[in-house]
């Protein structure tokens, strides 16, 4: 039986080390071997954290001392080293966004299920303590029925988004710009808190990287849950301070605040608490979070440690692969409306879906901005 889970990474990158740094003391959990198409990111990872540094994927995807890849590729990239992995039997844990069409999140998930493979989106956002915490307060029915929400990201992006060769930003290689590589995360865990959204309104703008082939580096989407809560997501790669997060939750009966810059990430006021110094005030429950760059490595380590058990258990991951594409449809419904200039419904993408297919709606996002 399976002791330990030994992992292939692919693509040594940003977030490569960031999973790096959070399996380094898992018991679970062992990196072996690294690959990058540019070696010395393969070298780089592998030095610091004793792994063996392959030429080609290939001997990854055939060794025997390898049970799952860890793909930390570009968007694009996803789909083909996700399909090439589940044939050779390799579990796959993935970095989001799952994909940038729908048809490549059903091809994954088909290929998973054929390869009897488990795949995983890393979506860390559905790991973090902080966002288990909210979705439990709003079960427990704390704040009454969400009316209101608001999701914003910021960080700074601008180092690669200004480079026209990179990946950062390119409709062809990243699917679109912010919206699909941030915004995915608020719609990951929206999803998972208030259910699926009826309809948006988006508006992307190009406020800082004006390169012909880059698209949204703002974007704000507006929209409506079906459970008739309303929201609205904003996200930005042009944000000069560390990274951030937040989410505002207003009910009918109480409000939930949370930034990832305090120490306690989540305050809370309720009118349904009956008794206790809790009564009528904020307060904030301890939950295990650390500001920037630290809440990167608490979630990934929630994350990747989920998947190791669901290999070594044989569980399936609570977050599904078809709930990560969902995240993605959320993504392209707001492609689709920032295109048109109009509401976009989940009906309007499924006609897309059928006839134009979903890359058409990421095809020529890098022309628009309000
Ligand atoms: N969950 C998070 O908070 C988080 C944070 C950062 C990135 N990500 C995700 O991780 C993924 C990678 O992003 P990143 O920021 O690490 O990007 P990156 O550009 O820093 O790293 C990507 C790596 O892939 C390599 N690469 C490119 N093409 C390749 C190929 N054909 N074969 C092998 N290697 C190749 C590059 O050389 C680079 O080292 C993306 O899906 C991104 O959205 C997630």
């Amino acid at each position: 039986m399976m002791k330990q889970v030994k992992f292939g990474v692919l693509g040594c990158g940003t977030a490569a080390h960031f999973h790096a740094a959070a399996c380094k003391n898992s018991r679970n959990i062992k990196l072996v071997s690294a690959f990058d198409v540019k070696y010395e990111n393969a070298k780089k990872l592998a030095d610091i954290y004793n792994l063996t540094v392959s030429r080609n994927y290939q001997d990854i995807l055939k060794s025997d001392e390898v049970d799952a890849v860890l793909i930390t590729l570009p968007h694009f990239l996803h789909n083909d080293f996700t399909v090439e992995a589940a044939e050779t039997g390799k579990h796959i844990l993935c970095e989001k966004p799952m994909a940038s069409t729908l048809e490549e999140c059903d091809n994954m998930i088909k290929a998973a299920k054929k390869g009897g493979v488990k795949l995983m989106i890393a979506e860390n956002h559905r790991f973090l303590p902080a966002h288990k915490l909210i979705k439990k307060v709003l079960e427990e029915g704390l704040i009454g029925t969400p009316i209101l929400v608001r999701g914003y990201e910021g960080v700074d992006e601008t180092p690669d988004l200004s480079k026209p060769e990179h990946w950062k930003g390119s409709p062809e290689k990243a699917g679109g710009g912010v919206l699909m590589d941030a915004a995915v995360h608020k719609f990951a865990i929206l999803n998972w808190m208030l259910g699926d959204v009826a309809l948006a309104y988006c508006w992307l703008a190009k406020q800082m990287i004006k390169l012909e082939n880059k698209a949204d580096d703002n974007a704000m989407m507006f929209m409506k849950f079906e459970n008739g809560c309303i929201g609205e997501v904003v996200v930005s790669d042009t944000v000069f301070s560390p990274p951030n997060n937040r989410l505002e939750f207003y009910g009918t009966k109480g409000t939930i605040l949370e930034d990832h810059s305090w120490t306690k990430p989540v305050q809370i006021f309720s009118t349904v608490i009956e008794a206790g110094e809790n009564r009528y005030q904020w307060y904030s429950p301890e939950v295990e979070h650390e500001p920037f760059p630290m809440y990167y490595i608490i979630s990934f380590r929630h994350e990747d440690e989920h998947f190791a058990e669901c290999v070594l258990e044989g569980k399936e991951p609570v977050f599904a692969p078809e709930e990560a594409k969902k995240a993605v449809a959320v993504v392209l419904l707001g492609y689709l409306s920032a295109k048109t200039g109009k509401i976009a419904t989940p009906a309007d993408l499924e006609k897309m879906a059928s006839t134009k297919g979903t890359r058409s709606i990421i095809e020529g996002v890098e022309k628009i901005s309000i």
